[in-house]
């Protein structure tokens, strides 16, 4: 038996340990943008340490940042061989709204093929399944690569301190190309690989107008009404087309020219599919694009939460003092999250009335990406996707952003090959995420092979 069958049949026979490390980290609640969860978020990391340790990895250490560590670890004794940073997220986002969970967010619990916690599918089921694709190879040999993990704690708060990070130790991070599984595949038999992600840009308006919430019948109609004055404004970024009103906004919009969009066509993501995955009555979006290009293509501009006045039971006649909206766009190449700031403040400085005041507070941010699709990555993880699905992974753009993955082309001058084993319906980011687990271990099939194909 080869090294290669030797470590598959290894992953065959340890499919229940796996699990129950993947269950283990599952129960740590790493939310990065709760700082009661500091303390977990550090338990992570040392939980990972150990698992790298043990692996045989070498330099394993904790780099402490601004806010959450990034931990690090190596094996460079593979000569002539490629070397590979694999990219991981020990962190989740927050678990809210609790009441719809049907199991506790970080209680593991498995039903049917699917094992359901926060963070099951973004993305520690991930780092778990490199993890013990790694395993499986060491204990039945020797690495045939070289390979470096930097795994981060604050990818889901736009990674604020990664790109500083990852100039401030080029050559320790120096390699290859990238391993980013943290980008999911479009069905359980469509293996993946991603080329494109769209960035983000993310504010907090703030509109004040009254000193104090007013009697909406002895003041309304004399002064301007913060909530209403904010829903205008947000109501005229946009057009009836779904086009980005911002002055500029499309400047910087690198066009997709007929072939591409013909490849795109070709995806089995149709109206159908997206009605069934969003629950949506009906799909609206820019004209003249498909949902395809409209996803993975465009940019948008959306509110992502909104808060004014009185919304409790009942009614209360109140003329609010303030409003609150928070928005996000997701901006394609080669939009900047700083250029559409300077867009959506000129948009507020033409068109916000006299009789309020209006701030702009900027959350995070995060560039797009392409990625080559030429390397010896990518022919790797597609001949490693072949081999267990016995069908080549599709070429897909993504809508949702991975902020490292441009930073990393702009500090280390390498491109990632982007992929992993979540579903469209694993409910990222919503209760009741999960991970679908025949998938998983074929993911993790997929990653020996992977490590394999580039020796
Ligand atoms: N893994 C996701 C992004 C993703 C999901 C890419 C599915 C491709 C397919 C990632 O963890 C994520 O959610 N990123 C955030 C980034 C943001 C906070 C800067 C996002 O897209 O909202
Ligand atoms: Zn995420």
């Amino acid at each position: 038996m080869s090294n290669r069958e030797k470590a598959l049949s290894y992953a065959q026979e340890n499919k229940e340990k796996f699990l129950d490390e993947l269950k283990e980290v599952l129960r740590i609640p790493s939310v990065s943008t709760d700082s009661a969860r500091k303390d977990d978020m550090l338990r992570v990391a040392e939980w990972l340490v150990e698992k790298l340790e043990v692996l045989g990895m070498e330099n394993v250490e904790i780099f402490p940042t601004a806010k959450h560590p990034v931990v690090y670890a190596d094996w460079l004794h593979a000569k002539d061989a490629p070397t590979v940073l694999i990219y991981g997220h020990y962190d989740v986002q927050p678990e809210d709204p609790l009441d719809l969970w049907e199991t506790p967010p970080f209680e593991p619990t498995q039903r049917g093929d699917s094992l359901h916690a926060r963070g099951a599918s973004d993305m520690k089921g991930q780092v778990v399944a490199t993890l013990k694709a790694v395993e499986a190879i060491v204990k039945n040999g020797e690495l045939p690569c070289n390979i470096k993990f930097m795994i981060e704690g604050e990818e889901e708060i736009g990674s604020p301190n990664l790109l500083d990070f990852m100039e401030m130790h080029k050559e320790l991070l120096a390699a290859d190309f990238c391993l980013n599984p943290d980008a999911g595949m479009l069905g359980k038999e469509l293996p993946s690989i991603t080329y494109a992600l769209r960035g983000l840009a993310y504010f907090e308006i703030h509109v004040t107008g009254p000193s104090h919430d007013l009697h909406s019948g002895l003041f309304g109609g004399a002064v301007r009404n913060p909530a209403n004055t904010l829903m205008t404004l947000i109501a005229g970024m946009k057009d009836e087309n779904g086009h980005i009103t911002l002055p500029g906004f499309y400047d910087k919009v690198r066009a997709i020219d007929a072939e591409e969009r013909a490849e795109l066509a070709k995806l089995p993501v149709n109206e159908e599919f997206l009605l069934k995955q969003t629950g949506s009555p009906s799909l609206w979006g820019e004209k003249g694009y498909t949902p395809v290009e409209q996803i993975g293509a465009r940019p948008t501009l959306d509110v992502n939460g909104m808060l004014s006045g009185f919304t409790g039971e009942g009614a209360k006649t109140v003329l609010p003092a303030k409003a609150m909206a928070k928005i996000s766009m997701r901006l394609v190449p080669d939009q900047t999250p700083d250029e559409v700031y300077e867009q959506l403040v000129q948009y507020m400085e033409e068109n916000a009335p006299d009789g309020v005041k209006w701030d702009i507070k900027v959350e995070h941010g995060g560039n797009p990406s392409i990625s080559e699709l030429g390397g010896v990555g990518v022919k790797a993880m597609s001949d490693a996707m072949s081999t267990v699905w016995g069908t080549p992974p599709l070429f897909k753009r993504e809508g949702g952003s991975i902020p490292v993955v441009g930073d990393m082309q702009k500090a280390l001058g390498i491109e990632s090959v982007l992929t992993g084993f979540g579903l469209p319906d694993d409910r990222i980011h919503s209760p009741n995420e999960k991970q679908d687990l025949p998938t998983w271990y074929r993911g993790i099939d997929a990653l020996i092979h992977f490590f394999y194909n580039l020796a």
